[in-house]
């Protein structure tokens, strides 16, 4: 990333997707994904090999993945959660470039969605790694409940970078800071920043942030000033956790690209056409209104 770039990663096909209670077809996502890349995405989540029964809507990953294959370039990485080995393997085996394993700065939330302690996932996740090394597949940690928890409530400031050090001795590259369920306000966003920016080297920290409390905006924009230069968001602003009651969606793409490009920033997306892919999805596949502040100001037409 150059000095003014932000690295974006679209996580709209897996974080906004995952919580739909009706299924969509495996063609949609394949052709929301594709949108996406042609809009100027980079980074795009697309799919999370996980547990069918805990998360039906995710279970075509495969198949989303493998509908890809043409759209595939040298500047596309795509992604995946996995939770476990055999979530890996069938990562590799749908040719990602990037993988997600996935804990948490609380343990009663890590016990509900992955139905471990965050000690075991950790343990969970060496032999993973290990996969990913031989495959060279870049490893991303995310740490969900950063800025608080359901189960928990208030979680401490430093426990995120706790986490994210420890992640780190087993071999993640980059880590995913999240405010799961979009309880943070910008002062405790840069004080739990500045905490991950101790454990870890400021390059390789993301922040992922739900927009629940209409702050993810000004959280972005605080950790922005710590020096964060790649966040989560997800076209729409669709999206929620399964194992978050409550949570909604994830910051909009189109909400965050409109305001770093106002602030000079290079994204590498086209918001005009993002507007478009949001639009279309929001109405004519989930038949709901269009979620993004900035894509419904925008949309003209
Ligand atoms: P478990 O029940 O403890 O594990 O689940 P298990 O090993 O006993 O497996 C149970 C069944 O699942 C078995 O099948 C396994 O084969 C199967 P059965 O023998 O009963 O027929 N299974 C799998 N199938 C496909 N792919 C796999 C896999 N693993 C096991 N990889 C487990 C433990 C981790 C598997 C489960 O808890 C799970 O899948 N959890 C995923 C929950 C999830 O996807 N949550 C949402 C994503 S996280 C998120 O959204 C937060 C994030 O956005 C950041 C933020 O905002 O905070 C990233
Ligand atoms: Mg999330």
């Amino acid at each position: 990333v150059g000095a003014h770039a932000v690295s974006l990663v679209e996580v709209g096909p897996r974080d906004g997707l995952q919580n739909e209670q009706a299924p969509i077809s495996t063609a949609d996502k394949i052709e929301l994904c594709k949108r996406l890349l042609a809009a100027g995405v980079t980074r795009l989540e697309a799919a999370a090999f996980v547990s069918p029964k805990w998360v039906p809507q995710m279970a075509d990953g495969a198949h989303v993945l493998a509908g890809l294959n043409g759209f595939r370039h040298s500047e596309v990485s795509l992604s995946a959660l996995v939770p476990n080995v055999k979530g890996m393997e069938a990562a590799i085996e749908a040719g990602v470039q990037e993988v997600v394993v996935f804990t948490a700065a609380s343990e009663a939330f890590t016990q509900k969605n992955i139905n471990c302690t965050i000690a075991d996932s950790i343990e969970r996740f060496k032999p993973v790694i290990e996969l990913a090394r031989q495959h060279q597949v870049h490893v991303r940690g995310s740490i969900s409940c950063a800025l608080g928890c359901p189960y928990e409530g208030p979680i401490p400031v430093g426990r995120a970078g706790d986490v994210a050090r420890r992640l780190a001795d087993v071999g993640v590259q980059e880590f995913d800071v999240a405010d799961t369920i979009g309880v943070g306000t910008p002062g405790q966003t840069r004080a739990v920043f500045e905490a991950v920016a101790k454990a870890v080297p400021l390059h390789s920290v993301a922040g992922h942030f739900h927009d629940t409390y209409g702050q993810a905006l000004a959280n972005i924009l605080a950790a922005l000033d710590v020096g964060v230069r790649t966040f989560h968001s997800s076209v729409a602003g669709l999206g929620g956790c399964p194992y978050a009651k409550g949570a909604t969606g994830n910051v909009a793409t189109e909400d965050v690209v409109y305001m770093l490009h106002g602030m000079g920033y290079d994204t590498g997306v086209d918001l005009n056409a993002l507007v478009d892919v949001g639009q279309w999805f929001s109405t004519a596949v989930l038949a709901r209104p269009y979620g993004s502040r900035a894509g419904r100001a925008l949309w003209t037409r």
